[in-house]
């Protein structure tokens, strides 16, 4: 339990889980697990398979934990109409989310501020595909803007191949951008309030962290410590909470982030509702720190009380 509040204090609280997204399987077991956490903690919580239209099936209830991943869920449309019905909710707000899950605008934001991110353009059916892959060089990264799992994304390897992996990102999304290939390690940091978690190095056996690495695969290595002298960590996790807090977001959520060869971090995207199954990575960071899954579970739902203060 959080030091200040008891289990009734919570109300009747909504998991909200499922959803319509390409990523509702994930959805699903994250929302389990928080489901039976909050259970065990004494919460009076109640599971919900939230599809569209399903508003009216939130009556009754309290506060709600959103556990939905992408579009209807992550964007912003949810806590829009959340702060509608005066629902308290867990985590970031309208434009925060919104904005999160639109990684174009997430890197115009970023560059305003000086932020470290990888060179990139957007391209269309009518962009110089020569051209884009001599400015960015080769490997270089397709990916819709709004989209999540590796879903649409191509590491472009030979020259002439971006034409196709820019039709591919396009059935997924209007908004396609180009990307330069950094190669120097993946990391994932954990904002949970005030607090940041310690990073974690991801380190996949294929050749990206790809729909499979992510979860079908058994082989993608998880490294908490992330390996990083304390300086070079602590500089990532500064940025981590400059990302987090640049796009207005609250509560939790998490930055990832790729190193170039010289080790010089740099922004990737920020996750407003990242994974919460106990394999994931929240929950990983937060065992490093010393908190358990329930207990994180807990320190989530109570950033639902305070809301209004970000974006
Ligand atoms: N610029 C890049 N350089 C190297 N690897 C990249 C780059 N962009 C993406 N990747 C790889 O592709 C994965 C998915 O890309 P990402 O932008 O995180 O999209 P998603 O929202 O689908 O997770 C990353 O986790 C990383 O392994
Ligand atoms: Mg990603």
């Amino acid at each position: 339990m959080s030091e200040l509040r008891t289990a009734a204090d919570y109300g009747r609280v909504a998991v909200l889980m499922g959803g319509d997204s390409a990523e509702r399987e994930v959805s699903l077991k994250s929302g389990g697990a928080v489901l039976a956490a909050l259970s065990r903690a004494g919460v009076d919580a109640h599971g919900i398979d939230f599809r569209a239209g399903m508003l009216a099936s939130l009556a009754g209830f309290d506060r709600v934990f959103i556990v939905l991943h992408g579009r209807g869920g992550e964007d912003g449309t949810l806590q829009g109409a959340l702060e509608l019905m005066g629902l308290p909710y867990t985590g970031s707000g309208v434009l925060a989310s919104a904005l999160a899950m639109d990684k174009w605008r997430t890197k115009l934001v970023w560059s305003a501020l000086g932020l470290p991110i990888p060179a990139f353009e957007m391209i269309d059916a009518d962009s110089d595909f020569a051209a884009v892959e001599a400015r960015l060089g080769l490997p270089l990264f397709v990916k819709p803007a709004n989209e999540g799992s590796s879903v649409g994304v191509t590491k472009v390897k030979a020259p002439g191949e971006l034409a196709a992996a820019r039709a591919a990102a396009a059935r997924h999304d209007r908004l396609v951008i180009a990307e330069q290939f950094l190669g120097g390690g993946e990391y994932t940091v954990t904002v949970l309030g005030e607090q940041v978690l310690p990073a974690i190095r991801i380190v996949p056996a294929g050749e990206y962290y790809d729909y499979e690495a992510k979860y079908l695969r058994d082989d993608t290595r998880y490294l908490c410590p992330c390996g990083l002298d304390v300086a070079a960590e602590a500089e990532m996790r500064e940025l981590a909470r400059g990302g987090f807090d640049a796009l207005g977001c609250r509560g939790w959520g998490r930055v990832d982030f790729l190193l170039d060869t010289a080790g010089a971090p740099h922004l990737l995207e920020a996750n407003s509702v990242p994974g919460m199954t106990d394999h994931s990575l929240v929950p990983m960071a937060a065992k490093a720190a010393g908190l358990d899954f329930d207990s994180l579970c807990l320190r989530i739902l109570d950033s639902s009380f305070g809301a209004g203060e970000g974006a």
